[in-house]
């Protein structure tokens, strides 16, 4: 009969056969390696942008992005408001559950520091059809600098789960070419 307090059998300590040591240290090596990609693809890859994060309140970034809304809008769509900023500014986009406010309109080719954060829980900015993407949490303001390259209407779908009504959570953002900018 087999107690907690017998000890067990002492085959597990027994010295590691030769292969298995080579595998562990094969695996910890391509740890080592992957480990040091990560800062490395971040300065060489372009591919993680570095972002400009700060506190917020989530009630003053609502209140700063009616403000942006406000100063910048053109239009209306579906009852979001459409906004155009000009060339070099500060973007404001708010997500919620469940919309993106506004709908965006800017310039290719152009920059522009795009603020992201949440006015509740934590959202993803996923941005089709390319492949970017960005967690959007409140109480943080996330900045990014932004070159839009290509023209064309583009949507936002929140891949962070949010809650019943996560899965109709699409925004949007158009970029026009900067000659026809106005319209
Ligand atoms: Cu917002 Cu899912």
């Amino acid at each position: 009969m087999h107690t907690g307090l017998d000890s067990p059998p002492r085959i597990w300590w027994i010295p590691m056969h030769g292969a298995e040591r080579i595998w562990v240290t094969v695996a910890f090596a391509w740890c080592l390696v992957l480990f040091a990609m990560m800062p490395l693809w971040h300065l060489k890859g372009e591919q993680n942008p570095s972002g400009i994060r700060h506190r917020v309140e989530p009630t003053r970034y609502y209140q700063r992005v009616q403000e942006f809304i406000k100063q910048y809008r053109v239009g209306q769509e579906a009852g979001i408001p459409v906004v155009a900023p000009p060339p070099g500014s500060d973007v404001y986009l708010l997500a919620q559950m469940w919309k993106w406010t506004p709908v965006l309109k800017l310039q290719r080719g152009v920059e522009y520091t795009l603020h992201l954060s949440s006015l509740d829980v934590n959202h993803g900015f996923n941005l089709n059809p390319v492949n970017i993407n960005f967690q959007v949490v409140p109480g943080y303001d996330y900045a990014l600098r932004v070159v839009p390259t290509e023209a064309g209407d583009f949507r936002i779908v929140c891949d962070e789960f949010c809650g019943i009504g996560h899965s109709t959570m699409v925004g949007k953002v158009l970029v026009v070419d900067s000659t026809g900018g106005a319209q």
